[in-house]
């Protein structure tokens, strides 16, 4: 890919599109060891070699995370109030990382933080039935009744019909009236297992997601620890993509 210095530089946080121009412009920069000092010059992202005051510094055009996100944070590049999943990614070097999709502030679990808009788009398109799983501590008795029912399609309410999701009991926790669930479903409206559990009586006390489409949430990973989606994760979700049919 050709890109601009300047842009390369901001897009890999060097600083601001003008401060980066400073740095080239003081001779920090080079370009197959050649002192470059024009912003606009194009630069191959696959060949040259770029070095800022003498260290030589990589590019990647995509980066793929997987956040096991923690309660308490939000699913949005930037806001006032609370600290974003974004911000979560610390060692990255990219400005323009965004979640793909969004869970509840107190949900936790599987998010994909990524640059890669193509790859977002996929697997957010309602078209493509996308499936998430999800465990979830719900309150009360759940019944082979109710697994009928998210698996014919559940009339949450009078504007939303849920498509067949799949619902597995787990177990059922006596003292404290809860039962442990697993729950698929194949699409993202708003709120949308809360809703659920709502429209048949119960209610929603801990929420994480566990998968999207063949991405798995690594065990070892802690609420509030990511890391980089190895080449097989980013490959499968980007097969499997492609060979899910629209409708
Ligand atoms: N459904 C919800 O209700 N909340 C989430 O965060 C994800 C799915």
């Amino acid at each position: 890919m050709f890109i601009r210095l300047d842009k390369y530089l901001a897009d890999m946080k060097f600083g601001t599109r003008s401060s980066v121009k400073e740095l080239i412009k003081g001779k920090q920069i080079s370009v197959n060891d050649v002192i470059i000092t024009k912003p606009e010059t194009k630069i191959n992202t696959d060949k040259d070699i770029i070095s800022v005051s003498g260290n030589v510094i990589g590019y990647s055009r995509y980066e793929y995370y997987m956040l096991n996100k923690p309660s308490g944070v939000v699913s949005a590049t930037t806001d006032s109030h609370d600290k974003t999943v974004v911000e979560l990614i610390a060692d990255s070097s990219r400005k323009d990382l965004f979640p793909v999709g969004r869970l509840d502030k107190d949900t936790e679990g599987l998010l994909l933080i990524t640059n890669d808009g193509e790859l977002s788009h996929q697997l957010l398109s309602p078209k493509k039935h996308v499936d998430k799983t999800y465990i979830a501590d719900v309150a009360g008795v759940i019944s082979q009744h109710h697994i009928n029912m998210f698996k014919e399609g559940l009339k949450v309410d009078k504007e939303f019909t849920a498509k067949p999701a799949r619902l597995n009991i787990l177990n059922y926790d006596k003292l404290n009236d809860t039962t442990k669930v697993e729950i698929t479903i194949y699409e993202g409206k708003f709120h949308q297992i809360k809703r659920m559990f709502e429209a048949i009586g119960s209610r929603v006390l801990y929420l994480k997601r566990i998968s999207m489409g063949s991405l798995i949430l690594d065990k070892s990973l802690n609420p509030g620890e990511y890391r980089k989606l190895s080449s097989e994760e980013i490959n499968s979700l980007k097969k499997e993509q492609t060979n899910r049919n629209e409708d």
